[in-house]
């Protein structure tokens, strides 16, 4: 036992007295590792606390999800009664409601799928964007040309910003644009009973789905649209649960317009979700830096025209952020690219009547037009 322990501690000793470099050496290796590290972990902080959402974030509580039902040449009534619901005598009133920042193809191929169901369309715009600066007003401009259309059923509103104030939260604008939709709707005659649609610009119901709900009685009074998600174009179909969107029946007493959860059902299939489905760069670089998620924009060198064209014809993330998956599966199936769609069944039929004009929304046209020379300024950003 002595002897071990003598023998041990001789090599200790000895162990000491010789290793001093390696073992210096090894410390300063993992110190380098350690503080290259840190920057790595500074800069990819997003990724890496992306990566983890599984362990830290829980999943929202699961939809009840309304199966949905349409096949070409069924009536309206058959359609309600294939979904436990009743046909109307009289078809409800409906307004389509949105805020307006700079979506001005995707809000005309809304208003052309939705003009033969809804009563009114509101567009509320301001002279400020939800990150406060100043922006000029863009539907405005197009009112009186591309909007000429829709005049009869359109109410256009302007609501002035709130003062700037620096690094302001921008959801508080958002609920401030929010809360002068109820009184814009007021003026605009809704009623109790009416059917409100909240959703913004580039959330779509189809045509079908709206023209269901029209016409039929028995549904639970607020639904989550359930949209396909696609990003740039149709393209790229990102998945098929986009849920914000929302429809109910409006009660002055309570309906607020919010883009909020506001219940668990969820009617399945029932349009398209674009997000930055836009014609020109510049539309990508304004919205970037407009939009409530603006701190997303990390660095100046995001705003890159190239960069952005570049990632657009990939199908990649613009902010170079990790999908918000609540699972390691579904977050690990959703890494990397975009997978190409080469589907062009079942979009808005306006898009399709019109492909020469919209080219740029459909499979195998993700190349965007140049920026036109000044047909309208966006005012303080560029
Ligand atoms: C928006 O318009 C209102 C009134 O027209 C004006 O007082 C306000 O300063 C404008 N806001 C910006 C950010 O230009
Ligand atoms: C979305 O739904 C459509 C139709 O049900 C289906 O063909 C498609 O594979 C789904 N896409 C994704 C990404 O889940
Ligand atoms: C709001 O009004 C409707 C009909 O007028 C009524 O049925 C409902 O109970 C009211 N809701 C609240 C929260 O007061």
């Amino acid at each position: 036992m002595a002897v071990a322990m003598n023998l041990w501690r001789g090599t200790t000793k000895t162990s000491r007295a010789k290793l001093p470099a390696p073992r210096l050496k090894l410390s300063f290796l993992i110190l380098c590792i350690c503080a290259s590290l840190v920057p790595v972990i500074y800069v990819q902080y997003h990724k890496i606390s992306y990566f983890l959402r599984p362990l830290w974030d829980t999943p929202p509580k699961p939809f009840h999800v309304i199966p949905h039902y349409y096949a070409e040449g069924l009536s309206t009534p058959e359609l309600c009664k294939i979904h436990g619901w009743t046909p109307r005598e009289t078809p409800l009133r409906v307004f389509d409601a949105v805020i307006f920042s700079n979506e001005v193809d995707l809000l005309e191929i809304r208003m052309r799928e939705l003009m033969p169901i809804v009563t009114k369309f509101l567009v509320l715009e301001s002279n400020a964007t939800f990150t406060g600066q100043r922006k000029s007003l863009i539907f405005k401009q197009h009112k009186e040309t591309r909007f000429k259309f829709i005049h009869s059923q359109l109410l256009h509103f302007f609501l002035p910003s709130r003062p700037f104030i620096p690094n302001e939260d921008p959801f508080i604008n958002e609920c401030y644009q929010r809360d002068a939709m109820i009184g814009a709707l007021i003026l605009a005659g809704i009623e109790d009973g009416d059917l409100l649609i909240t959703a913004d610009v580039d959330e779509i119901p189809s045509a079908h789905t709206i023209n269901l709900l029209q016409n039929c009685d028995g549904y639970p009074p607020i639904m989550h649209l359930q949209l396909r998600n696609y990003l740039y174009s149709f393209e790229f179909l990102v998945d098929n649960n986009s849920w914000r969107s929302n429809v109910e029946i409006f009660y002055k007493n309570s309906t607020k317009y919010e883009h909020i959860r506001k219940t668990d059902y969820l009617l399945a299939d029932a349009g398209w979700h674009c997000s930055f489905c836009f014609r020109h760069i510049r539309d990508f670089v304004f919205k970037m830096q407009a939009y409530s998620h603006a701190d997303r924009v990390r660095y100046a060198s995001f705003l890159d025209p190239k960069r952005i064209q570049n990632l657009i014809c990939k199908g990649s993330d613009l902010f170079d952020m990790l999908p918000e998956e609540y699972t390691f599966q579904e977050l690990i199936s959703k890494m990397g690219s975009i997978a190409r769609s080469f589907s062009g069944v079942h979009l808005p039929k306006y898009l399709l009547e019109n492909i020469e004009a919209y080219k740029y929304l459909l499979p195998g046209n993700c190349r965007r037009e140049p920026d036109p020379v000044r047909s309208f300024s966006y005012g303080g950003l560029q």
